[in-house]
């Protein structure tokens, strides 16, 4: 089940958090891993992770917002492991300002990696995924990291919940578009819930600027309380999701959005 044999796969903004934890569950699951972040040392720390344990891996200094970058990216894939099966668009940001305090610029930032960097990447990786579907039965998938605040208004980044909707959106446009023109890539999205990462800490920190202080702990108390799991997510829970999408097993799912949120938006 799940499993990645074979396949290569590059993945955006995994130096650390949800992105990191996919590289290595990907690489656990067979497949041979292209890092690309910004980070170079935390990337690179991905990457020797990966070789400890066996697997097969490579760094890529990639801003998602460059479109040399994604070239050299893409190069490295096919150049050193032949083809490309599998894209996902993790790298984001989240700023955690209402609509009456962000700034022109920081929209402009948000915009530039959640949506221009997900679009380019998509983009500049359908002649390589495309290739690499002639030989695969189940063809060649891209998963977007989207978010429940891409399915649901968010108070705390109505602007990061803009972004993500658009990133669930062009998903399934995505989808039908390939579909059309028989592509066979598969694109899908998945949805984090709260999960504890770096940004997960940005959420509780904005979180206590809302409530006037600046003690995080409360507030992530509260917000595992309210998630029906009884728990906050962690990388591990989105990155099992995403080998999934990745996978044959996610053969027939296309232009699809996984929820993993532990029921957080069920009601
Ligand atoms: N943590 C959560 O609660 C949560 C919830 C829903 C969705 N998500 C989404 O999951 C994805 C991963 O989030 P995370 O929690 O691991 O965040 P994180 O901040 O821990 O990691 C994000 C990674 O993206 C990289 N990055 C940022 N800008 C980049 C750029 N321009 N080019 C390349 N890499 C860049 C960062 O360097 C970092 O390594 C994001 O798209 C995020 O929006 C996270």
């Amino acid at each position: 089940m799940n499993r990645l044999d074979g396949k290569v796969a590059l993945i955006s903004g995994a130096a650390r958090g949800i992105g990191g934890e996919t590289a290595l569950r990907m690489a656990e699951a067979g497949a041979r891993v292209v890092v690309g972040d910004l980070l170079d040392e935390a990337g690179q720390a991905t990457v020797a992770a990966i070789r400890k344990a066996g697997g097969q891996a490579e760094y890529v200094h990639l801003d998602v917002t460059k479109e040399a970058d994604w070239t050299a990216a893409i190069e490295l894939a096919t150049g050193r492991f032949g083809k490309l099966d599998v894209l996902v668009n993790n790298a984001g940001v989240f700023i955690g300002k209402s609509i009456e305090e962000i700034s022109l610029e920081e929209w402009d930032r948000l915009v530039a990696v959640n949506m221009t960097g997900v679009f380019l990447g998509t983009r500049m990786a359908v002649p390589a995924l495309r290739e690499a579907a002639r030989g695969a039965e189940h063809g060649s998938a891209i998963v977007n990291l989207a978010s429940i605040a891409g399915l649901v208004g968010s108070q705390l980044d109505p602007l990061y919940s803009m972004t993500k909707g658009g990133v669930t959106l062009f998903t399934k446009s995505a989808a039908l578009e390939f579909g059309r023109k028989g592509y066979r890539i598969r694109v899908n999205s998945i949805h984090p819930g709260v999960i504890e990462t770096d940004m997960g800490e940005q959420t509780f920190a904005a979180r206590a600027r809302r409530a006037g202080h600046n003690d995080t702990a409360p507030l992530r108390q509260g917000v595992a309380e309210s998630v029906p799991w009884g728990r906050l997510g962690v990388a591990l829970d989105i990155a099992k999701g995403i080998v999934f999408l990745a996978s044959d097993d996610a053969g027939y799912m296309n232009g699809a959005g996984l929820v993993v949120d532990g029921g957080f938006t069920a009601a």
